[in-house]
């Protein structure tokens, strides 16, 4: 599957959940460029994801703007107080691609309860700033980015949402590049389960000191 996608840019991908991301795509095989505000940073990222996976990993650095431009697809991994800025200023590079969007409409302080915006879910308000040229794609609101840096099996699935069938089922097969097993949900309007479900999963990781995450049940065997 690397080879049907020629790379993949991850906006913000010098923080938490974007950096794992990077290591679990790189370690697949596919052609990453981490983003940033400042190419400096990602570059800072880069050498530290090469000090783990080694020099041979095929990731490369670059702001947010040249990286969604050069990209074939778009991952943004922002804080939702910067998901409009950001996605504005690349608004004319994503056009015709698949933008991945793992945002959860947080507000603190209160991260543990749901509090989703009017639109009705983050991944709604990418589509409607962007256009419907642009595939938005909603996943990986439930995944904990201490799993995903890590080298462990991730014993969690992952919600897929987007009103292109296609651009879901693309998606899902890049969860699976990663580890997981992903699961197509229907329209980005469904992408509100999965960001209202990540408040729940805040209350249950207070409890038990966890990291937790969803799995589906009752499939055929
Ligand atoms: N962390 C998790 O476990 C987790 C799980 C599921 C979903 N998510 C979602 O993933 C997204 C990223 O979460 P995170 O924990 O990875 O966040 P983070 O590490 O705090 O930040 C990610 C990146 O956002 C960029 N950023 C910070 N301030 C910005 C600003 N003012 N304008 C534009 N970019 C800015 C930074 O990149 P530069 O400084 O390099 O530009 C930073 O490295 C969030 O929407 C979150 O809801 C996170």
């Amino acid at each position: 599957m690397s080879q049907a996608i020629g790379s993949i840019a991850i906006l913000g991908g010098t923080g938490a959940l974007g950096g794992g991301l990077a290591r679990r795509w790189s370690k697949a095989g596919f052609d990453v460029i981490i983003g940033s505000r400042t190419k400096e940073k990602a570059a800072d990222a880069v050498i530290k994801l090469k000090e783990v996976l080694g020099d041979e990993i095929k990731v490369s650095a670059d702001d947010n703007v040249s990286a969604a431009k050069a990209a074939d697809l778009v991952v943004l991994t922002v804080p939702y107080a910067h998901h409009a800025n950001t996605l504005s200023a690349v608004k004319a590079e994503l056009q015709g691609k698949i933008l991945i969007d793992v945002t959860v409409p947080l507000r603190p302080p209160k991260v543990g309860t749901v509090q989703l915006p009017e639109a009705g879910s983050a991944a709604q308000e990418a589509q409607a700033l962007l256009g419907e040229e642009v595939k938005v794609v909603s996943a990986f609101q439930n995944v904990a980015a201490d799993h995903l840096n890590s080298d462990r099996e991730i014993d969690c699935d992952v919600l897929v949402a987007g009103n292109n069938k296609e651009a879901r089922q693309l998606v899902v097969g890049l969860v699976e590049a990663a580890g997981m097993k992903g699961f197509s949900i229907g329209p980005v309007a469904n992408s509100a389960a999965s960001e209202a479900l990540t408040s729940v999963l805040i209350q249950i990781n207070r409890q038990f000191k966890c990291h937790a995450g969803i799995k589906i049940s009752g499939l055929p065997e």
